[in-house]
């Protein structure tokens, strides 16, 4: 496989990644690797984001609350989001979004954190990477509401669910759960959605491809996810990770 992987979303700020970091980011450019977004999760993982977009060329950071993390945010965290959005190579407000799977935070209080990032993305004209598990129903009811550009990361939903995020302009995220043995929903996405609002993930440490599924993910191990959608998608590999790179370039103006 020749195609350049850009993997839109991954988290190598995660302690998985502690012992051997710059081993594992040094060693991807020679596996395919051409460009990383690296998304916090509160503001400690947000400003490591940051550090390492610094540190390596071809790494980019978003920075935002998750709303795992919602309930322990300070109170100015809004304020100190935006100052990190300045850095020149914060690309994105994210990881953001609506969690009803796990509840770590009030349901209220995700709602309040996920909308006014939102609203911050939209005055900045930034991109947001959505988390979105067990929540379509509020998570479009706030997108259709502010219609941010963005990515809905890891998307979960239906067909139809995915036609009306590309309908509001957003991109469609998908990764390692495609190639798992339940994937009917990621598969049927994967076929439907025009090519130009696709984008490729690993979620890393997380969401590990089949076969090597219950190991650590890391960006080189997309090919795997990118042979099956690929295919559900009707093309070659290849040609989807150019497509999937050019959509990142997009989406967050990076030219990688
Ligand atoms: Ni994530």
């Amino acid at each position: 496989m020749n195609g350049k992987i850009y993997d839109s979303h991954a988290h190598y700020d995660s302690e998985a990644f502690d012992e051997d970091r710059d081993e594992v980011l040094s060693g991807l450019a020679g596996k395919g690797v051409c460009g990383v977004v690296n998304c916090g999760s509160d503001l400690p993982t947000s400003q490591k984001s940051l550090e390492l977009a610094e540190k390596y060329d071809f790494v980019y950071a978003a920075c935002g609350v998750h709303p795992h993390e919602a309930l322990g945010a300070p109170g100015d965290y809004l304020a100190r989001v935006k100052e990190m959005l300045a850095h020149p190579k914060c690309v994105a407000i994210g990881e953001i979004g609506l969690d009803y799977h796990y509840d770590f935070s009030p349901r209220e209080l995700q709602l309040k954190v996920f909308e006014e990032q939102i609203i911050l993305a939209n005055e900045l004209n930034m991109p947001v990477i959505i988390h979105d598990r067990e929540a379509h129903e509020d998570t479009f009811r706030i997108l259709r509401k502010h219609k941010p550009k963005g990515v809905v990361h890891c998307f979960s939903g239906s067909a139809e669910l995915a036609a009306e995020a590309v309908k509001l302009g957003l991109y469609i995220g998908l990764g390692g759960a495609a190639t798992f043995k339940n994937a009917r929903k990621p598969l049927e996405v994967a076929a439907s959605v025009p090519l130009d609002r696709l984008l490729i993930e690993t979620d890393c440490p997380y969401m590990t491809p089949v076969p090597f599924r219950g190991q650590r993910n890391d960006s080189s191990l997309i090919a795997y996810s990118a042979e099956v959608i690929a295919e559900a998608a009707g093309v070659t590999p290849d040609e989807l990770l150019n497509i999937t790179r050019q959509n990142a370039n997009t989406l967050f103006g990076t030219e990688l």
